[in-house]
């Protein structure tokens, strides 16, 4: 069995046929990771040494990087003793991921486009979540697709989702048109790497576009509880949307301290905020780079151009999270 090393010297062995991120999940080993799918670029890295082979296409790549030698680590096989130029997570311990019934409580409208649903679990459904992370959501017919949970405290038994209606989408017909409170549905999870880590001496900005917000929300409500000598130096949201109708909660509620700015692509006449991207906006605030750490979760778009700017920028690499809403596979 071909065995695989990281740059912080753990290994693990690989089976033949399975994903990077699935053998080494297997061996109690976390690489980052979210779709799984090839879509995303979370589990991005580059290999020193040996060869895999693509189980799936690299959606998540562009010919330039494959060109320089990039892999999606959860959709690649060792076909040899491999070396990856990664680390794992370290002694974060995922909670199991599994597939539950539950039922819709709530569905609230909060802009024309965006609706909160409220998803009840069955009292004695054992299910605990890292906040950031998302679920699967198994609606009518098998339409399986991914949402952020919305907030951080799930023992009550309810889970919050912040859904935006995709033109055309299969899962936002059924949400937009037919769900309704009571109905059953079931969901995998939790899944996902994007959570926070070790935030001790820096300066915590989440940057967020639409219902990106969603994760960015349960994160902010994990913070309230942080233990002074592992918090952030200072908590900043820039949340973007076309108008402000888009930006529909305001951030600072949830602890006073933290910073709101919210940043407008589509402003009405009249605006006195900030507009355009919210990486600009960050960067016009000449935020001090090497004691930064960025959380970004919303369309992909936004993720590519905001790692790009910010790296060129000088943020380090390894102080850079995302989850991107990226479309499902076909199904
Ligand atoms: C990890 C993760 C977390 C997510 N969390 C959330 C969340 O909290 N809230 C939320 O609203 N969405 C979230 N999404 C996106 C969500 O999973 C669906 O992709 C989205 O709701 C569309 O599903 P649909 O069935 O309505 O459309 P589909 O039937 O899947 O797609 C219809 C058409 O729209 C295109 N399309 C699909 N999604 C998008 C998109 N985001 N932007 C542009 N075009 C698109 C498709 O390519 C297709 O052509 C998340 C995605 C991922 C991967
Ligand atoms: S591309 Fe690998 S986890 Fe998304």
């Amino acid at each position: 069995m071909p065995v695989v090393n990281l740059s912080n010297g753990r290994e693990f062995s690989a089976t033949a046929g399975d994903s990077l991120v699935e053998a080494a999940l297997f061996a109690g080993i976390t690489l980052p990771h979210s779709c799984k799918t090839g879509r995303c670029s979370t589990c991005k890295c580059k290999v020193s040494r040996g060869e895999t082979t693509a189980l799936q296409t690299e959606t998540g790549l562009t010919d330039a990087e494959k060109a320089e030698g990039w892999i999606l680590s959860c959709v690649r096989s060792a076909q040899t003793d491999v070396t990856l130029e990664v680390e794992d997570l370290g002694d974060v311990v995922l909670p199991q991921s599994k597939t539950l019934p539950c039922r819709i409580s709530n569905i609230d409208q909060l802009t024309s486009d965006v609706v909160r649903v409220t998803l009840r679990l069955p009292p004695s459904a054992d299910f605990r979540s890292i906040p950031g992370q998302y679920i699967d959501v198994i609606g009518p017919g098998g339409v399986r697709r991914s949402y952020s949970l919305a907030n951080a405290n799930t023992a009550d038994k309810n889970l919050e989702l912040h859904i935006r209606a995709v033109d055309g989408g299969m899962m936002s017909d059924y949400w937009f048109k037919q769900a309704k409170a009571n109905d059953l549905l079931r969901f995998n999870g939790p899944l996902g790497t994007f959570f926070l880590r070790n935030l001790a001496n820096l300066n915590l900005v989440f940057l967020a576009t639409g219902t990106g917000i969603a994760p960015v929300k349960a994160m902010l409500e994990s913070l309230t509880n942080n233990d002074t000598e592992y918090a952030p130096q200072s908590v900043t949201v820039f949340w973007g949307g076309r108008t402000a109708e888009d930006l529909y909660f305001d951030p600072q509620t949830i602890q006073a301290g933290h910073r709101f700015v919210p940043v407008l692509s589509r402003a009405a006449a009249g605006w006195a905020g900030v507009t355009g991207y919210v990486h600009n906006a960050l960067l016009a605030t000449q935020p001090d780079l090497a004691h930064t750490v960025v959380y970004a979760c919303g369309s992909d778009a936004m993720i590519r151009s905001a790692k790009a700017s910010l790296l060129a920028a000088g943020l380090p690499e390894a102080l850079f999270f995302a989850d991107a809403f990226v479309p499902s596979a076909p199904q």
